[in-house]
Order: structure tokens, then sequence, then C-alpha cells
């Protein structure tokens, strides 16, 4: 018997920002991809999830998951997926070996926190769902490695799978009708390429628009250019990624970046009615990223942009004196720059119309890098007690 022992585990996972963008559903119910996508998990120490899971015999309430400090719905079919697979796996274990404690029946009592505002529209549902799916799993000891994971995160959001690793990080669509072998795998991790760095510029705190869930569907159904990207654009760009990762080619990297947003992003604007996620100001940081590389005549910097006017910025640490020195003047005293990491005078200063837009339309920066994937923590946001902490 279990009793009113309280059984929990924690662990941290990180975002990712995909570089080859996931956008497309080919089933909606088992959440499988329309192509395969490519991310780059970023830093903990900048963008992370906290979760504890815990399971007891005296939660009288039944399942229960608090999000930053309010109760969250999981009556939805992703969350519902998740548990149930999660369960479904630990009672073939009880099943197996009749000496374990019986966690499979017992309800479930999840709390989660971010380090990052949640509203900022940062991948948040990526960082959530592995850490939800990781928590569990570490709660019912389960051997399952990252990949296997991934299947369960991929039914609570796509881009979740992703965050199972860190480095660089493919997301394999797939053929198989049950969705079985459309998980993710390692390309590489980040001890391979240490070096990436990204700048995130936090255009607008407000909820965005269309729901990548929903925007994507819009676009599977009217957009004919998406037929070309999901056809021949991505398989290429999954191609050449891998192989700029594999040989730390970062202008090659740099450019297929670029032009997978900017893919994305045309078949969001031919889809019908149109979908606009990038504003004026996601426009003049990509002149700004432009102006950076035709100045310094090499590609240095690389923007990519998702569901909304956020852009994040990828470059390496050796060439940080000119990318950020181009943003400095710019971004100096904007909340989140840190102005001891370059001088304005070290980059060649942006022409004044990008630099007054970004200006006045960048609220926050986070200047991140590369990071891990999940890690088991001992820092619980449920105390022995059961009671949230
Ligand atoms: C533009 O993973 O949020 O960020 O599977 O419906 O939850 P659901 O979608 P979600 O879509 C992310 C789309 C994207 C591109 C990407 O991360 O690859």
């Amino acid at each position: 018997m279990a009793g009113n022992k309280v059984y929990r585990a924690s662990t941290t996972a990180p975002v990712n920002i995909a570089v080859v963008k996931y956008w497309g559903k080919r089933d909606a119910k088992l959440n499988l991809p329309t192509n395969s996508s490519l991310s780059v998990t970023l830093s903990q120490a900048d963008l992370r999830t906290l979760t504890t899971a815990s399971c007891s015999a005296s939660y009288s309430d039944g399942d229960s998951l608090m999000l930053n400090g309010e109760p969250s719905d999981i009556s939805g079919a992703r969350t519902q997926a998740c548990f149930r697979e999660l369960r479904a796996r630990r009672a073939a274990l009880e099943a197996s070996n009749p000496s374990l404690p019986k966690l499979s029946t017992l309800p479930l009592k999840i709390v989660s926190e971010n380090n990052f505002p949640t509203a900022a529209g940062l991948a948040s549902s990526a960082a959530g769902f592995a850490a939800l799916v990781q928590a569990i799993a570490n709660l019912y000891e389960l051997p399952d490695s990252p990949s296997e994971l991934s299947l369960i995160a991929r039914q609570g959001s796509g881009s979740a799978c992703r965050s199972l690793f860190g480095g660089y990080v493919a997301w394999r669509m797939g053929d198989k009708e049950d969705g079985s072998d459309s998980m993710a795998d390692l390309v590489a991790p980040a001890s391979h390429w240490p070096n990436m760095r990204a700048l995130i510029l936090v255009v607008s705190a407000a909820k965005k628009g269309v729901s990548s869930t929903s925007g994507m569907q819009q676009t599977v159904a009217t957009s004919g250019l998406f037929q070309q990207r999901i056809a021949q654009v991505v398989p290429a760009n999954m191609d050449l990624m891998e192989q700029a990762i594999k040989a730390k080619d970062f202008a090659k990297f740099a450019e297929v970046t670029m032009r997978d947003s900017n893919s994305f992003h045309a078949c969001c604007a031919d889809t019908y009615p149109p979908i606009f996620y990038m504003n004026d100001v996601s426009r003049a940081a990509i002149r700004a990223v432009e102006s950076i590389n035709a100045k310094a005549g090499r590609t240095i910097a690389a923007y990519t942009f998702d569901a909304g006017p956020n852009c994040v910025v990828y470059y390496l640490e050796e060439d940080a004196p000119t990318v950020l020195g181009a943003f400095a003047g710019v971004l100096n005293g904007v909340s989140g720059w840190k102005e001891d990491s370059v001088s304005a005078q070290s980059g060649a200063k942006l022409e004044d119309g990008i630099a007054s837009t970004l200006k006045d339309g960048v609220s926050r920066v986070i200047m991140t890098g590369v990071g891990e994937g999940p890690l088991k923590t001992e820092e619980y946001l449920v105390g022995e007690d059961g009671q949230p902490v």
C-alpha cells in the first residue's frame, strides 16, 4: 500500500528556437507534423521551466497542475494524452515487478514555474511540456530514453519534443500512421558547438494574435506555397542545416536559418486569409542583421522569427563585439541588456531609421546561448507534506 506517502521528483527543461521550422500537422490528434524540423536548445540559466511532479493517495481532488502559481486546466486532450502514456509505461513496470509501489494508480499533483514571463511569447509551451513529461518520467523512474519521452512530449506540443535534448536537435517527422517514429534525436550536443549565442529581442509581451496550433492548420488548408515548402524547401534545409552544424559552418547555418524563417513567414502570408506574425519592429531587426553582415563582409548574424514578432539573432561568441556592438547604441538601457558585454564603439552603427524603430519597439532583451537538456534537480515545488511551496 502506498499509504499517504508523497512521492516527488523535479526537473528543469529548456526552451528551444527552431532554425528549420515546424509548421503544419498531418494528424492533429497524434500531433504529427507535415515536415521535420531542427532547433537550438537555449541555456537554462536564462530560460527554463522548473517542474515538480508528485503523487500520493492523500490527494483527494484527482490530478492537478499549478502553473506560475495559478491552477491550470488539465482536461485538454494534449495534457491527458501525456498523463495517459506516462501512466501506461509506469503500469507496465509495476506489472513486471510487483514489489514496486503502484504509483500509476495515484493522483498526480504537478507544480511548474518559468524563470521568464510566460506572456513574452517565448516558446513556453515547449519548455512546459518537456518539463512535465520529464518530471513525471523521473517520478515513475521510467527507463525511457529522451527520444522515447519525446514521443510523449510531442503530443503535448510539437516543439516540446525537441526540448528533451540539449544542443542541436532534430524532430524527424516519421512516416508511420501511429506516430511511433515521429520523435526527436540529437544532431550534436551543446559541447560540439558551444560558442553559439542567441540575442532575443522581445518586441511585444502581448499574447500572439493567431496561435501556432490554429495558424498552421489554416496554412495547411489554404496555402499552395506551403506544398512546395514541405516537399522541397524543408527537406533541403534539413540536409544543409545538419551539414552546417556538423562542420560548424556558421555562414551556412545562418543562411539556412534566415531562408527557412523567410519561407515559413511567406507561407503565413500565402495563407488565406493571410497571417502576419512579423511587424515593423521585426522587419527593422531583419534590416539590422543584414546591415551587420554587409558591413562585416561575411555572414556573422542570423535572424529567425516564430509565431510572433520577437526576433532571435544567432551569432558566435567570437563575433560578439561586432554583432552586439551594432545593437549597443540602440539597446543600452533596455531591460536585460548587459552593458558590460560590449561597447557601442566596437560595432558599426545602425542606420537611423532602423535604430529608432528598434529603440521604440524592443521592450526587453535576453542574451543567452546554446545549452543543455532537462536536468534533474533536488529543488521541489511540492513539499514532503504534499503542499505547494
Ligand atoms: C513557429 O509546438 O507551439 O514555433 O504542436 O500545435 O503545440 P503545437 O505547436 P507549437 O508550434 C511551434 C511553431 C513554431 C516553429 C517551431 O518551433 O518549430
